[in-house]
């Protein structure tokens, strides 16, 4: 499933094993904030009850098929972020990007203590909170429904996927996935990093595909890493970037190409 990947990967973890092996993990969550005052062109709204979450919903109202966007650690108000759901909601899907953080999330600013925050919204619990509102789309006939996870929101959807609330689940420069989620989750499941995220770094992400791999109760996987790019590539990118945005676009093709996919 993922073979076309595995030569490139090979060749990633050749050049990265060096460094990587002395690094300890460190976490770049807080890299890049979002800038908030950006001027935003946005062809969705905000509700103030989704299932009792405010959220930013998207797209085709009437598909059967939904798409719930996890945000990383800055929350559903990221103008960037909601471009992507946008355009997810122009491939075809109702999305829904909740806000998993109560009005809270982290801004970038100096002094914000990270372990502290996460202790305060783990994203484990945050899914297991999260279960009405796959209720609420079923509910209104979205039977296929599909998870897409930032950093933060990465973690969130691997939990999501081990409750068979997902059909499909794409996961990218996540925070705090390890090597036993991949025994556990129940969908489809695609993996995109950044050559250069020490978070999640590509040996990291080299090992979740060999779990999968070896899975006796095959899933459908895939995994790339994308080179010359960053922990925050796929949804905090420099848009006066060329090669950020055309990574993040391609980013945003594989993910939509995995639900067209896997949510039938
Ligand atoms: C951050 O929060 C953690 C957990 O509450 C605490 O142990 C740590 O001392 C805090 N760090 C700073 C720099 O305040
Ligand atoms: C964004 O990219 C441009 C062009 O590559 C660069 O000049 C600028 O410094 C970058 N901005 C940030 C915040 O990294």
């Amino acid at each position: 499933m993922a073979m076309e990947v595995l030569y490139p990967l090979f060749l990633c973890l050749a050049v990265l094993a060096g460094t990587a092996a002395s690094a300890p993990p460190h976490s770049r969550c807080l890299d890049n904030p979002p800038d908030l005052t950006a001027a935003r062109v946005e062809s969705g709204k905000v509700v103030h009850d989704f299932a009792g979450y405010k959220a930013y919903v998207t797209g085709a109202i009437h598909s059967d098929r939904a798409v719930v966007l996890a945000s990383d650690v800055f929350g559903f108000e990221a103008p960037l972020l909601r471009k992507i759901a946008d355009k997810v909601g122009e491939a075809g899907y109702y999305v829904v990007v909740p806000d998993f953080f109560n009005g809270q999330p982290l801004t970038g600013t100096p002094g914000e203590n990270l372990t502290k925050w996460l202790n305060e919204h783990s994203p484990v619990k945050a899914a297991q909170d999260a279960k009405p509102i796959f209720a609420t789309l079923r509910k209104e006939q979205k039977f296929s429904l599909g998870v897409g996870g930032y950093c933060w929101g990465g973690k969130f959807a691997v939990e999501i996927a081990k409750m068979n609330e997902a059909k499909a689940i794409v996961i990218s420069h996540p925070y705090s996935v390890i090597v036993g989620d991949m025994r556990e989750v129940k969908c489809p499941i695609e993996i995109l990093g950044g050559e250069n995220d020490p978070t999640t770094p590509p040996k990291f992400i080299y090992k979740f595909l060999n779990v999968l791999r070896k899975r006796s109760d095959k899933i459908p996987y895939f995994g790339k890493i994308f080179p010359g790019v960053a922990h925050s590539f796929a949804c905090r990118y420099n848009i006066t970037n060329p090669f950020k945005v055309k990574t993040t676009e391609q980013a945003l093709a594989l993910m939509v190409g995995w639900f067209e996919k896997h949510l039938k």
